[in-house]
């Protein structure tokens, strides 16, 4: 460590210029440096201030912190963003088109960054909880894309972060495949397999500094569990616990991969407290608080990710007990933690959320109204096309009812009807394997949709005439338009458009 220059954020920040591509670790907030990129954001500012030009390609795992995307934002410092985001700031950035981004699945970036589809990123910068005079490089609660930004990028800025104990050591399986015509298969068969190290080693003379900080990831709250999101926990569960009645499947169970955000958080406590589940094991991107419940009260027993995304007391809860959660938990660049290879061998059942889906069974993650940007596909599809069985979750209305998340057609394409299997909300259960579009569209329809909605939808279907899918594209985006002109898809009449029957 002694052999390494020790400096401030500032001085590390006069390192990174207009225009480099600079690839940070973390993934969402946990592990992301801090002090580094508010550091550049103030160093745009003042490039800004005299007239100049400053900005820079972001890439890191997913989503980041309010020190990290939310400065750079407001910074305008942004000329390129990738892959996912859950920042205010770089949102509304984003939706106003100052700084261009790429939404892409998360398992993606790091091959694609190998392979030259995106310019090169020439400085990392990534938080530690430790690193030795060999280059050896220990992340701290998440790995993201840190070893290959780490391996591509020519300099190397260490945040060393003395709130994450440097007995996490040991906590990361780091591998880095090699690239086609020479990949070898992945050869994990469990979730608690390792194939990798717990470091990322370089050559320690592209470690140019050292900045050291004490700062606390900056995961948000989840919003408390309420009737709605219990309920659809409650739909999920019981849905997984016929399915291992029916000997669908295997009786011992298989692992779970639960997505981001407060729905997510719900379903994964709901699944926690029912009996008729027994303990499993996760394969996911996301550990998120209560999957640390389920750990300590052994309902999961082993829990693989990319990432420690939980809040500030939870971490400190689990690095005071972290013997404990030892030989429970492995965190695994994305590359790995999201790869469809091992979704499919592994048989993932995936649990995703929706923000709108469609009678069809077509899923909308990522835009509202189709145009505006919410967060990004994340690693959804890395798992949901390649699961066992694929689930999303959705309350059935958003804004008071005024907006239904079952519609005609969906506004964007995430995930498509040949890969979703399961739709629940809190109403119920849409079992869409084996269906036809028209027998899907009776099933989420009866099931899943809120019954103030449910004879707009059945009357939809009527506008079309016989056919495969019916599809009425004078009034498919209907319920949308409606919303735009009143505020309200409860006011939405079929009869000012013509049929196509
Ligand atoms: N139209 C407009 N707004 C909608 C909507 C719709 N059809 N459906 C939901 N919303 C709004 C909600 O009202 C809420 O807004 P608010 O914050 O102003 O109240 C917001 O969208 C969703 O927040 P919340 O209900 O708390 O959901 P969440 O935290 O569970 O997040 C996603 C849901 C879809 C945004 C989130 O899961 C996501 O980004 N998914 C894509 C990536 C992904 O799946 N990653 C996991 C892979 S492992």
């Amino acid at each position: 460590m002694s052999t390494y220059k020790f400096m401030t954020a500032e001085e590390a920040a006069t390192y990174v210029n207009h225009g480099d591509n600079v690839g940070f670790s973390g993934f969402t907030p946990a592990g992301s440096p801090k002090e580094v990129p508010t550091a550049i954001a103030k160093r745009a500012e003042a490039f800004h201030a005299e007239g100049k030009e400053f900005k820079i390609g972001v890439y890191t795992g997913a989503s980041t912190g309010d020190s990290l995307d939310g400065a750079l934002a407001r910074a305008n410092a942004i000329s390129f963003r990738t892959p996912y985001q859950s920042n205010k700031d770089l949102r509304s950035a984003l939706n106003d088109e100052r700084a261009p981004y790429f939404d892409m699945h998360l398992s993606s970036l790091a091959p694609h960054l190998r392979f030259g589809f995106m310019p090169r990123p020439t400085i990392a910068v990534l938080e530690a909880c430790d690193v030795t005079k060999y280059g050896e490089i220990y992340l701290t609660s998440a790995v993201g894309i840190a070893p290959t930004v780490a391996n591509l990028a020519d300099k190397i800025i260490i945040e060393l972060n003395h709130n994450h104990p440097e007995a996490l050591r040991g906590f990361h399986d780091i591998f880095e495949p090699l690239d086609p015509p020479h990949r070898m298969p992945l050869t994990l068969m469990s979730p608690s397999d390792r194939m990798g190290v717990p470091y990322i080693k370089v050559d320690p003379s592209k470690i140019i500094g050292i900045v050291e900080t004490w700062r606390d990831d900056e995961v948000g709250g989840f919003t408390p569990t309420d009737a709605v999101t219990d309920k659809i926990g409650k739909n999920v569960a019981s849905f997984l616990a016929n399915e291992i009645k029916t000997g669908r499947v295997p009786k011992d169970f298989l692992p779970i991969q639960s997505g981001v955000g407060n729905i997510a958080n719900a379903v994964m406590a709901s699944l926690g407290a029912n009996e008729e589940i027994p303990s499993f094991e996760m394969y996911t991107e996301v550990i998120q608080d209560s999957v640390i419940d389920l750990l300590r009260s052994g309902k999961i027993s082993f829990a693989s990710g990319c990432s420690l995304t939980v809040t500030t007391p939870v971490l400190k809860e689990i690095y005071a007990d972290i013997e404990f959660f030892r030989s429970k938990i492995v965190l695994r660049p994305q590359e790995m933690s999201n790869s469809p290879e091992l979704a499919r061998r592994l048989g993932l059942i995936s649990i995703n959320t929706a923000l709108e889906a469609d009678i069809f069974g077509n899923v909308n993650s990522t835009h509202v109204l189709g145009s505006k940007m919410m967060n990004g596909i994340g690693g959804s599809a890395d798992f949901t096309r390649s699961a066992y069985i694929s689930i999303f979750t959705s309350p059935s209305t958003a804004k008071n009812g005024k907006i239904s998340a079952i519609v005609p057609m969906v506004s964007h394409v995430d995930q498509n009807e040949h890969s979703v299997n399961i739709l629940i909300t809190e109403h119920g259960v849409a079992d869409l394997r084996g269906k036809s579009p028209v027998q899907r569209a009776e099933e989420i329809i009866e099931n899943c949709v809120d019954p103030s909605y449910k004879q707009i939808l059945h009357d939809y279907l009527k506008l079309s005439g016989p056919s495969h899918t019916p599809t009425n594209l004078y009034a498919c985006f209907g319920m949308h338009t409606q919303f735009m002109d009143s505020g309200n898809m409860l006011d939405t009449k079929w009869d000012k458009y013509k049929t196509t029957i």
